[in-house]
């Protein structure tokens, strides 16, 4: 019968209750059963990060000069920055920059070469363009006043205002009892039908003029301690398009500016992806609040022509607090913040309208500088519009144009970074081999035992050449 053949082999140990030689010998058996998961277990392949070098770069930048701008001709004064234009323009008229894909995260958006698949950087400062908004709202009063309408898409270039049409319009203003209240968001009332006229959804307004550069609104709300800002602008918007406005919903109202200063950058780049934390940032800041401005313009006349000749006379110069003991002076001379400057004289300066309940909503811009009447678009998307997050797509602008600022060639000074790369190695798990060994004393310890009683017991031991034991408990090997 298997069933019992079966119990009477489970119970060997058992009924000679473990004090014959054969315990010894069917427990060196039945533990010889694991001897494989143990071996398997004994070696291990661990992947260690070793150093190969750190000849790697990055930049970082101490003195942003883009170009080289010896003089400046009337011609010239309006030309600003062209690689920053072309990254703050994503931000303008589309939802910013995107990130391009590469591996199973991003590219970087600053030159860096990493060969081997893990690299780091130390914590680093450099140039770089920081960002900040904050509510206006309070400023802004709701009023029905007759004035004459200088926002609508159709009209001419500043300088004619004699030709504006006068008429009511009705919605929020800033300085509502001054002699000059500004439409900020509101429409215009048809005198001859109870339906609106056009509706102004958005106006962004520079802090200063252009190209006289005199500060409007009595200068900075929020941010009279920033020095030498990149832009301050205000930013009123109504959600629900035009619907929202002639429901006089409140607008949402912000005052944003772009300012220089030095980002604490930490970085590291592992299996094609690139992690970036900004660890801090030191602004550009001063405790005299009504800082001399750093304009100068003058009257100048050529080919007949009347212009106006900007001079920006101040350097950037920045010292924060040394990072590894060093100290270092961060900035850009006066041409290269001017033509900073006058990137967003263009962008920050529009009005976004809408003739009636179903028109297309046109955005103009580049209302102070050239383009006569402003330059018309009718983007299908606009991040400024509530309720996108203002702070947070000025913020991503600001890392943009930090980025652009780090890749400029030539004004750069390297950074050296470590790179690791994983090798295999071996390590054995001596634990492991405690089974191994104690069988492998126990076997000895067995067969030196059997050795020993075998001749005492001559007429119980069989002759075990010819027997197939040995063969099923060894198998093939
Ligand atoms: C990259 O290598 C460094 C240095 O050995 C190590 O500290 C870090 O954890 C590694 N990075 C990753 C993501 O494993
Ligand atoms: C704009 O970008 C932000 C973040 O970058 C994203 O959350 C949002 O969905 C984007 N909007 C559109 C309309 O693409
Ligand atoms: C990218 O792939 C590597 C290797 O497959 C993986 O370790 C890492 O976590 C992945 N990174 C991301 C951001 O998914
Ligand atoms: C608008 O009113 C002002 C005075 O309030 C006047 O000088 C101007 O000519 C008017 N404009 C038009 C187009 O009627
Ligand atoms: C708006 O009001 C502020 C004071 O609240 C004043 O300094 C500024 O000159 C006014 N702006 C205009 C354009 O009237
Ligand atoms: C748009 O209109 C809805 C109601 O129709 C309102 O709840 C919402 O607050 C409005 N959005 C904004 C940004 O005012
Ligand atoms: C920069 O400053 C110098 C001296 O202050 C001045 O002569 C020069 O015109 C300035 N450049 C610009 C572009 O404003
Ligand atoms: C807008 O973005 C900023 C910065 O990321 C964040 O602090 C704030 O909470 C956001 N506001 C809303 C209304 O989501």
């Amino acid at each position: 019968m298997p069933l019992e053949d079966h119990g009477v082999r489970y119970f060997l140990i058992i009924q000679i209750k473990c004090r014959t030689l054969a315990t010894l010998g069917a427990l060196v058996i039945i533990f010889a059963l694991a001897l494989d998961p143990f071996f398997q277990q004994v070696v291990d392949y661990p992947l260690r990060w070793t150093f190969q070098g750190n000849t790697l770069v990055i930049h970082r930048v101490i003195n942003y000069a883009p170009r080289a701008v010896t003089k400046i001709e009337l011609s010239d004064v309006m030309d600003g920055d062209s690689a920053i234009f072309s990254v703050a323009a994503q931000f303008y008229y589309k939802n910013g920059t995107m990130p391009v894909p590469l591996g199973n995260g991003t590219r970087p958006d600053i030159p860096l070469s990493c060969l081997t698949s893990n690299c780091t950087w130390p914590t680093y400062q450099t140039l770089g363009v920081c960002s900040a908004c904050s509510d206006i709202s309070p400023l802004l009063e709701h009023a029905r006043l007759d004035t004459r309408i200088e926002w609508l898409a159709e009209l001419g270039a500043p300088g004619h205002e004699d030709t504006f049409p006068n008429g009511t319009v009705c919605g929020y203003f800033l300085n509502t009892t001054s002699s000059k209240p500004v439409l900020m968001s509101g429409y215009r009332i048809n005198p001859n039908s109870p339906s609106p006229k056009e509706a102004l959804i958005m106006r962004t307004v520079l802090m200063w003029s252009s190209p006289s550069r005199i500060l409007r609104y009595g200068g900075s709300i929020n941010f009279k301690h920033i020095r030498n800002p990149i832009s301050d602008f205000l930013i009123v918007s109504t959600g629900n398009c035009s619907k929202g406005v002639y429901r006089n919903e409140v607008p949402s109202a912000q005052e944003c500016v772009l300012s220089w200063c030095i980002k604490s950058i930490e970085l590291s780049y592992y299996w094609g992806t690139y992690f970036e934390i900004e660890k801090s940032w030191f602004p550009y800041t001063t405790d005299d609040l009504s800082q001399t401005t750093p304009w100068e313009t003058f009257k100048v006349a050529r080919d007949g022509e009347s212009g106006i000749k900007v001079v920006y006379n101040q350097d950037i110069t920045i010292s924060p607090q040394p990072d590894d003991g060093r100290h270092v002076t961060y900035g850009a001379s006066n041409i290269t913040a001017l033509h900073t400057i006058l990137v967003f004289d263009d962008i920050f300066s529009s009005i976004m309208t809408v003739a009636n309940n179903w028109a297309t909503p046109v955005i103009k811009s580049s209302l102070l500088t050239g383009g006569g009447s402003g330059i018309r678009r009718t983007p299908n998307f606009n991040s400024w519009l509530a309720p996108n997050n203002v702070t947070l797509h000025v913020e991503k602008l600001a890392i943009a144009i930090t980025n652009v600022i780090r890749s400029s060639p030539k004004t750069t000074t390297s950074v050296f970074g470590m790179s690791f790369d994983g090798e295999t190695c071996v390590s054995v798990r001596w634990d492991w081999l405690s089974l191994p060994l104690s069988l492998l004393f126990l076997g000895v310890a067995f067969s030196i035992s059997t050795i020993m009683k075998s001749p005492r017991e001559k007429e119980w031991v069989g002759i075990w050449k010819t027997s197939a034991v040995a063969t099923f408990l060894y198998g093939e090997r």
